[in-house]
């Protein structure tokens, strides 16, 4: 029995425990015995309510915020007055027995009835669950959640759902003991004695029980086209096989283009492959080429518009030009719901997006795949050639039910990286700025590329901009994904809204324990964005020791952000509308 917790849930609730109780082979007799047990109880928590009252409303916090009260105090208000604790099965009175005495909430599950495998999560709001009488509803946002696969099996505010849970002929169970505050491990103790005591009633001598606390686990997946959990960007690298941008390229790069840019400096540009040799040929006066692209499927967000900004930011310093490729067919091939009619009306969405941030279009050459196939084939049968069925299943992960289509698309993607030594009748290098996730092709095409007769590929490679909701939620903004991300076209009024509602802050509860203990910004989404759109570096550091200190609230900060996405939008749109006279200087036909 694997359970974890995601570092989002840790993030939000920094002192909350999980412990799973695993009883096996329990025998499930009723006896007077318990029934006795059971006065007791009854007794201790009339005796003792004042104490309880306290832990009622210590425990209360989480649910309050819902206009909820604690699950257990309806409960035991009543046992107070006299009521006595119903009678189930002998497990599931063992079981509500332990909850009341130690006013603590848990959860009860069948172990046969489980996959192995489950986990607690932060809720994003809006996950499907459905509640013990089969009434199917939706999860409210920063509710924690026990979750096997993507089904909600447990909410922490709602309760248990409907399946996996204990009757009378279970034999191995899973008590979970769910804190969202801090639990002392003398109150975890208690917790076992009381369960041990019971279950010895309750069954005979083979019955096991066992304690552990749920862990943090940290289960990140990066591919070109999936994203998800919280990214250890170090990991990546070295699971990429990518080199990091260290301080010696970095001084080497600063000498040669005599300046230096803020994602560099703050680490969102990170990773590279042969930039080393990009910077050595050029420093001798050969030019290379600039290549980047975007597989259209919807509007532009803002997680695609900085990796732009910052070619852009190459193309002046290195006056080189640039390729600029719009597979309209990889999202068509990668997922179901996507006319390739559709994708192509999105490409020429997207350009305006593209030419809006002031690429220079002497130097700048947008193609789509699609119409500029005749150019690209014979390139990419090529490239093909040499790549296997088998190296593709495992470099992408692909199983037997892929279209041959995203099969054969990673040599399209491959084609402009060779294309600059074909336009110039020379061996030219290319250099690539992407996000990292995209080097798996080219770590493709460099494996080809020298047999070929083209210098292999360099990349200079960037992390993700975080979605609103934070590390974890969405590694990477997803077009899909209304609420994680910010599109280019969203007015003053939406970003206003969406970063006031979705943005995970890293502030305190309350604004009092803000001004006391101040807030996180290594965690606060709105200045993990300011990262990358706050380019002066004094008005950043200061946001963030304001922030930490308590001086600066959360919802100022949000503030800041919106303020910084809507001028700069409110421009960027200015700029789209002129761009839509200026697509044919761009674009690169057959
Ligand atoms: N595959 C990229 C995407 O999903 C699009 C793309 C094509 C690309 N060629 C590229 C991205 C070169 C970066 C560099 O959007």
């Amino acid at each position: 029995m694997k359970i974890t917790k995601t570092k989002r849930l840790s993030l939000k609730f920094p002192n909350s425990r999980f412990y799973g109780i695993v009883i096996k082979n329990l025998e499930n007799k009723h006896s007077k015995d318990l029934e006795k047990e059971k006065k007791k109880v009854e007794e201790y928590i009339v005796k003792n309510f004042d104490k309880f009252n306290e832990q009622i409303e210590e425990r209360s916090m989480f649910f309050k915020n819902y206009n909820k009260s604690f699950p257990l105090e309806y409960q035991l208000k009543t046992i107070a007055k006299g009521k006595e604790i119903p009678k189930h099965s002998a497990i599931k009175d063992l079981f509500f027995m332990t909850e009341l005495k130690n006013c603590t909430i848990m959860s009860a599950q069948d172990i046969d009835k489980l996959d192995d495998k489950l986990v607690f999560d932060l809720s994003i709001g809006g996950e499907d669950f459905i509640y013990m009488d089969g009434k199917s509803m939706k999860i409210k946002p920063d509710d924690i959640l026990l979750k096997q696969k993507e089904e909600v099996l447990i909410s922490h505010l709602y309760g248990a759902g409907k399946s996996t849970l204990i009757d009378k002929n279970s034999k191995d169970v899973l008590f979970l003991v769910w804190s969202d505050i801090s639990i002392s491990d003398n109150d975890i103790d208690k917790i076992v004695s009381d369960i041990k005591k019971y279950t010895k009633i309750i069954s005979g001598e083979k019955t096991t029980i066992e304690l552990f606390e749920v862990e943090e686990t940290n289960n990140f997946i990066v591919t070109p086209w999936d994203v998800k959990g919280d990214i250890d960007y170090d990991k990546l690298v070295r699971q990429f096989g990518t080199k990091k941008l260290d301080n010696k390229i970095l001084k080497e790069f600063k000498s040669v283009v005599k300046s230096d840019h803020p994602y560099l400096k703050r680490k969102i540009f990170y990773s590279h492959m042969y930039f080393d040799e990009i910077l050595k040929d050029y420093k001798k006066g050969d030019k290379f080429y600039l290549y980047t692209g975007r597989a259209p499927s919807g509007p532009v967000h803002m997680g695609h518009l900085f990796v732009w900004m910052f070619t852009k930011w190459l193309q002046d310093k290195f006056d080189v030009p640039l390729l600029f490729q719009i597979p309209d067919e990889e999202k068509f091939l990668a997922k179901d719901n996507l006319t390739l009619a559709e994708t192509k009306k999105w490409a020429y969405e997207n350009i305006l997006d593209i030419i809006a941030l002031g690429f220079d279009p002497k130097k700048t050459h947008i193609f789509l795949n699609t119409e500029y196939a005749g150019h690209m084939y014979s390139h990419a049968c090529k490239i093909a050639k040499k790549i296997t069925f088998s190296t593709i299943k495992s470099t992408f992960g692909f199983g037997n039910d892929k279209n041959i289509g995203i099969i054969f698309y990673t040599a399209m993607q491959s084609v402009p990286a060779v294309l600059p030594s074909v336009m110039e009748k020379k061996k030219t290098r290319v250099l690539i700025p992407c996000a990292i996730d995209q080097d798996v092709h080219f770590r493709l095409t460099r494996d080809v590329a020298e047999s070929l007769g083209y210098y292999k590929p360099a990349t200079i490679l960037c992390r993700f901009l975080p979605g609103l909701q934070g590390m974890g939620a969405q590694g990477k903004m997803s077009s899909s994904a209304e609420s994680t991300a910010i599109f280019t076209d969203d007015s003053p009024k939406t970003v206003r809204k969406k970063i006031m509602k979705h943005a995970f802050s890293g502030g305190g509860d309350t604004l009092e324990e803000h001004r006391k203990f101040g807030g996180n910004p290594d965690i606060d989404v709105s200045y993990q964005w300011l990262t990358f759109f706050e380019e002066d570096d004094k008005k950043l550091e200061k946001i963030y020791n304001d922030y930490k200190s308590g001086k600066l609230l959360s919802g100022e900060l949000k503030q800041i952000l919106i303020d910084k996405l809507n001028n700069f939008l409110e421009e960027h749109r200015k700029k789209k509308e002129i761009a839509r006279k200026n697509i044919e200087k761009f674009m690169l036909r057959d």
